[in-house]
């Protein structure tokens, strides 16, 4: 990369805190991050994916610093923070994809589903924000990085809670980035349409489902973790610094429309 490039989008030096660091997205982007310069400190709810992210680092010979926490309440978000800092005394970006859900039709949805998926994808992600940002500000700036959804913008059978979290970290996303504007913080999401990973299996490994994302993504295809990993890098960068307050979809033409042209066999709707 030229040195121009590298002065943009390096992250030398940089400290990153990563939520939900160890899933399907959250280990591509943190692998990505240490490739790119940043002492990435991994958290996740899960010990045996933190240990198989370890792993994936050690054969890529980059440092790995795990944090196990369940980050429900804000007390585990606070204290998350506290456990992260003293590795470099810093926190210069902080990424939230911690992420759950549990897919009913509205008429089954019961107080405890609400409970338990506005926690983590609503909740922590606030709590764990307010308790970086205080850092942030007095090291002087910050970049914090949401994983909202697609379906913040358009929603699907059975993710209603879900899909209306979503939106609330797209909305969160605008109210932190004015706020903590002063601070020298910039507060961005990013909004993913269809990713093959566990969290979609549902979704995906399914006949029908499988030739319905085939005819409905533009892309032709769901994504692979991997192809949220520029757009992040980007958010995160020096290069972005007047950038803040935006959700940027990354859906493979989802949001663009949809075709009138021959679909599953049916003959084209041109003359
Ligand atoms: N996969 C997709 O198609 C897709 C699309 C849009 C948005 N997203 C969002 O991207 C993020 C990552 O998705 P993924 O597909 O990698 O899923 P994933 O399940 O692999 O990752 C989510 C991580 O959150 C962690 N987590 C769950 N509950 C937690 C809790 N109580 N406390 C702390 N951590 C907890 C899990 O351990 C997991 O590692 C999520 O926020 C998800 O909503 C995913």
């Amino acid at each position: 990369m030229s040195q121009y490039l590298s002065s943009l989008f390096s992250l030398d030096g940089k400290t990153a805190l990563i939520a939900g660091g160890a899933g399907a997205i959250g280990s591509a982007i943190s692998l990505a991050f240490a490739k790119a310069g940043a002492r990435v400190l991994v958290h996740d709810l899960s010990s045996e994916r933190l240990a198989a992210l370890e792993a994936r680092f050690k054969e890529e010979n980059l440092p790995f610093h795990g944090i196990q926490a369940d980050l429900s309440g804000e007390a585990a978000c606070n204290d998350l923070v506290e456990r992260a800092r003293p590795a470099t005394g810093r926190i210069d970006i902080l990424v939230n994809l911690q992420g759950t859900n549990r897919r009913k039709p509205i008429v089954e949805v019961s107080q405890d589903d609400f409970d338990a998926i506005t926690a983590v994808n609503f909740r922590s992600v606030y709590f764990l924000s307010k308790a970086v940002q205080p850092v942030m500000k007095a090291q002087g700036g910050g970049k914090i990085l949401h994983f909202s959804s697609l379906s913040a913008n358009i929603s699907f059978d059975t993710i209603s809670v879900y899909a209306a979290t979503k939106a609330a970290v797209t909305s969160l996303t605008r109210s932190m980035a004015h706020e903590w504007a002063g601070d020298n913080i910039q507060v961005n999401a990013i909004e993913p349409g269809f990713v093959k990973t566990e969290f979609t299996r549902p979704l995906w490994d399914d006949d029908y489902r499988g030739r319905w994302f085939a005819d409905y993504i533009p892309a032709g295809h769901l994504a692979v973790p991997e192809d949220l990993i520029t757009t992040a890098l980007s958010l995160v960068a020096p290069a972005s610094r007047y950038i803040t307050g935006r959700n940027v979809v990354v859906d493979g033409g989802v949001l663009s429309g949809d075709s009138w042209v021959e679909k599953q066999g049916r003959p084209s709707a041109y003359p």
